[in-house]
């Protein structure tokens, strides 16, 4: 049994219609590999999400920060997302298909501490309305040769904040920006849970686990 005082504690948000693939990856590297990491609970913003299913056959706990459910406790989204953050003393902020911007109040709060998956080699494709599939058809317009993925640190622009880990991948040949999407999408699910876990091994030695 690990002991749960011990472990480095993540929250995941996405944002939307949330697929939530690289939610599940990052749930399955760390049981798979039985690391000291701990997915608190995952953040969602709408009750039709895709993410949700994942959650539930995980046993991951999620809340529904929507406006219905903030304006009743009167609460803005990332009030109710400190309450939750402290309550559950996280480490680490993982953003996971999450599109909206944090506020620079938030961010500057939780620096170094907030990271974020992009499905492009940044700066290249980045910025506000470069997400999903609109980054793998400007690479794709562009035609580029390679494309990638992207771990950052989120700061209060988008996708510029530094850069963590990139991994290049060749896209020669691919016909359509699905079969590119396809390609980086699997490098994501392998680079995002070990990122997570390099930095998890770097901040528990550091620190004493208190948010
Ligand atoms: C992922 O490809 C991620 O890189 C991208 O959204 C997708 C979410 O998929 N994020 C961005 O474009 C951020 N600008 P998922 O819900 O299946 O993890």
């Amino acid at each position: 049994m690990k002991d749960k005082t011990k472990m480095f504690k993540i929250v995941i948000l996405s944002s939307g219609k949330s697929r939530g693939s690289n939610f599940q990856a990052i749930a399955e590297y760390i049981s798979n590999n039985n690391l000291n990491i701990q997915i608190s609970f995952l953040v969602i913003t709408n009750p039709n999400a895709p993410i949700i299913k994942r959650a539930e056959r995980l046993g991951i706990k999620y809340y529904l920060l929507n406006k219905k459910n903030l304006q009743k406790e009167h609460l803005s989204f990332e009030e109710k997302l400190e309450i939750l953050l402290e309550q559950h003393k996280v480490n680490l902020i993982v953003l996971a298909g999450f599109m909206r911007k944090l506020s620079s109040d938030f961010v500057y709060k939780h620096k170094k501490r907030i990271i974020n998956i992009h499905p492009a080699l940044l700066p290249k494709y980045g910025g506000k309305g470069m997400y999903g599939m609109r980054v793998h058809k400007a690479v794709f317009d562009a035609k580029d040769d390679y494309s990638g993925v992207s771990v950052h640190y989120v700061n209060a622009e988008y996708d510029t904040g530094k850069i963590i880990k990139q991994e290049k991948v060749c896209i020669k040949g691919l016909n359509s920006p699905e079969e590119i999407a396809e390609k980086v999408l699997k490098i994501e699910h392998r680079l995002y849970p070990e990122v997570i876990a390099e930095l998890a091994e770097n901040i528990i030695h550091y620190q004493d686990g208190s948010w």
